[in-house]
């Protein structure tokens, strides 16, 4: 994993419910951000969920079932946005989610939020469906998807396209 980035721990709760609460029109309980947060890096479940943390900047997260995940929610602190962040998580999200075979990660985005749709169009996400008034009457959310190439956990070759 890149030295920048490590899976959150319960000593992020504060940090990323933070990062939720002013940065997200519905931010996640501190509960369900807690259960995030106990996830065993060494455990190797079929089902799982966890965060990974840029330290003092930002965070994603992600759940899955066996061979497919779905990103939760990417949140970069405002002051820190437009440095790579963004993008360094992604990748290394990315680069786990392979190395564990998964093999087709999803997200939802406001169709609006112009700088999230292109960071995961610029990481090869695709749109394939619309779901309207998901945050609300008049605001749809698109439904995007990426296929990975699984790969044994440990390799550096995946790379998240620019
Ligand atoms: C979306 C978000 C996570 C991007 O994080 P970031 O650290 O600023 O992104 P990066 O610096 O890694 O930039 C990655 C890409 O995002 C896009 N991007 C970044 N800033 C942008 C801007 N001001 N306008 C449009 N696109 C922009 C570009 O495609 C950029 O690629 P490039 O580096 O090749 O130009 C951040 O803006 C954010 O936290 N937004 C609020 C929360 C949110 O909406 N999350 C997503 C939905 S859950």
């Amino acid at each position: 994993m890149n030295p920048a980035v490590r899976y959150g721990t319960p000593d992020d709760l504060e940090f990323i419910t933070g990062l939720e609460r002013d940065n997200l029109a519905l931010p996640w309980s501190e509960e369900a951000v807690l259960d995030l947060l106990r996830y065993d890096p060494a455990g190797g479940d079929r089902v799982f969920k966890f965060a990974l943390v840029a330290e003092g900047a930002g965070y994603v997260s992600v759940s899955g079932v066996i061979d497919e995940a779905e990103i939760g929610n990417i949140v970069v602190a405002p002051e820190c946005r437009g440095r790579g962040y963004g993008r360094l998580l992604l990748e290394e999200l990315e680069n786990i989610l392979a190395g564990r075979g998964i093999r087709k990660v999803f997200l939802e985005v406001e169709s609006t939020n112009q700088r999230a749709l292109s960071l995961y169009r610029s990481c090869g996400f695709a749109e394939y469906g619309v779901r309207n008034g998901y945050y609300g009457e008049g605001r749809d959310a698109l439904l995007m998807s990426k296929e990975l190439q699984i790969r044994e956990q440990g390799g550096d070759q995946y790379r998240c396209d620019a």
